[in-house]
């Protein structure tokens, strides 16, 4: 049997009522599939954080390395500032763990309404590949002059050659096991010095793939193509930012927010990789149990498969695709009035029956 033993970071808001959901939809899976998946709990977060004033104890990373993986829901909520929830726990186990791809998935899928009309399941179907560590969202900065008329922010954009280079060729290699096409993110137009290395980087990197396709788009005009032309695409990398924008973007074009996985992973695998959703803590329907938890689900479906349990995983992603594709199982953002709870349970009772692809 495999064994594997995952830190489980529920965090705020509807990341308490997801990550429940996640957790017995991998159990049955792993029933299923002969593997043994041990919880261990961290009550980080926000209530962590007004108890203690830390969103995780000084040497949380020291207390997450050693699991295989790590299964979070959301961090952030209301009295905390969102800067100080990000920083104080997301941001630190991404940089700390060197989870340097932010891999998001944008798959529409059978039986969800996508607001863009013409575009069957299957046409739309690419995946999101985020630079996680650099790029816009560093420290380095600062303010002058606090509170008076002269005030300033300053804010410092980092790009080096080594997290270019390797965001951008796990892009290409993805690519080859897909349609080969990799798109790329840019603003070099109006972004002078950052976004022309980027270019450049990514014009490097491309000269080793000469079997993939590639594509570059302003980031203006491509978040216009996310809506119009979103079966354009298979792989499209960007920076930090970038990758963030288009991912909500991408979520919403194949139907929900409630929908969209992610994995942030350090392919090198020297430390644990960690899925999570999309979504955040959405404050707004906290507290209801009406959270769409199939992001959550889905990115423990990535997670079985990052740790080599692809038929497990492939379970996972077959039992959503049978519950979306009826229509009486549904949370209220696809229009239906189902709970949190119901659609976990019709995810875990279809793992039981569906057929195994592999
Ligand atoms: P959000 O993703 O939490 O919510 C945006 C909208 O989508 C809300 O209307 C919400 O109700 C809806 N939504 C999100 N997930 C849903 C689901 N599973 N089912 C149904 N509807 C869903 O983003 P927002 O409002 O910008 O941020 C709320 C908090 O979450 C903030 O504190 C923010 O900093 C934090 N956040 C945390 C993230 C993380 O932990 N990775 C990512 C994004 C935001
Ligand atoms: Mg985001």
């Amino acid at each position: 049997m495999n064994r594997f033993t995952i830190a489980v970071i529920e965090g705020d808001g509807i990341g308490r009522e997801v990550v429940p959901e996640g957790l017995r939809v991998l159990e049955a899976a792993a029933r299923r599939f002969d593997a043994s998946l041990s919880w261990h709990h961290f009550d980080w977060g926000c209530q962590t954080y007004l108890k203690t004033g830390r969103m995780m104890p000084e040497d949380g990373l020291d207390q997450l390395r050693e699991f295989d993986a790590i299964y979070l829901g959301a961090v952030g909520y209301p009295g905390v500032p969102d800067h100080v929830s990000l920083w104080g726990l997301l941001i630190p186990i991404r940089r700390g763990f060197q989870q340097y791809v932010n891999l998001r998935p944008v798959r529409l899928l059978h039986g969800v309404d996508s607001p863009v009309k013409g575009f069957p399941p299957g046409n739309i179907d690419f995946c999101i590949v985020r630079e996680n560590n650099e790029g816009e969202y560093s420290e380095v900065g600062g303010r002058l002059y606090s509170h008076t008329d002269a005030e300033m922010a300053v804010q410092e954009t980092v790009f080096t050659r080594r997290g270019c280079d390797r965001i951008i060729r796990y892009a290409f290699e993805l690519a080859q096991t897909r349609k080969r096409h990799v798109t790329s993110a840019t603003k070099s137009n109006g972004i002078i010095h950052t976004m022309p290395f980027w270019d450049e980087r990514f014009a490097s990197v491309a000269q080793n793939f000469p079997d993939v396709r590639t594509d570059q788009y302003h980031i203006d005009i491509l978040t216009a193509h996310f809506v119009r032309h979103p079966d354009w695409f298979d792989v499209v990398v960007g920076s930090n930012l970038f990758g963030d924008i288009l991912s909500d973007l991408g979520a919403a074009v194949v139907g929900s927010i409630g929908l969209a996985p992610s994995a942030n992973l350090n392919p090198e695998r020297e430390f644990p990789s960690m899925f999570e959703p999309v979504h955040g803590s959405a404050p707004d329907i906290a507290g209801q149990g009406i959270a769409n938890p199939i992001a959550q689900i889905w990115s423990g479906a990535m997670m079985l498969q990052h740790l080599g349990q692809s038929r497990a995983a492939r379970a996972v992603e077959k039992a959503i695709e049978a519950v979306l594709a009826r229509p009486e199982v549904r949370t209220p953002d696809l229009g239906g009035k189902a709970g949190t709870r119901d659609v976990g349970d019709a995810i875990a009772h279809e793992i039981a029956v569906v057929a195994d692809t592999q």
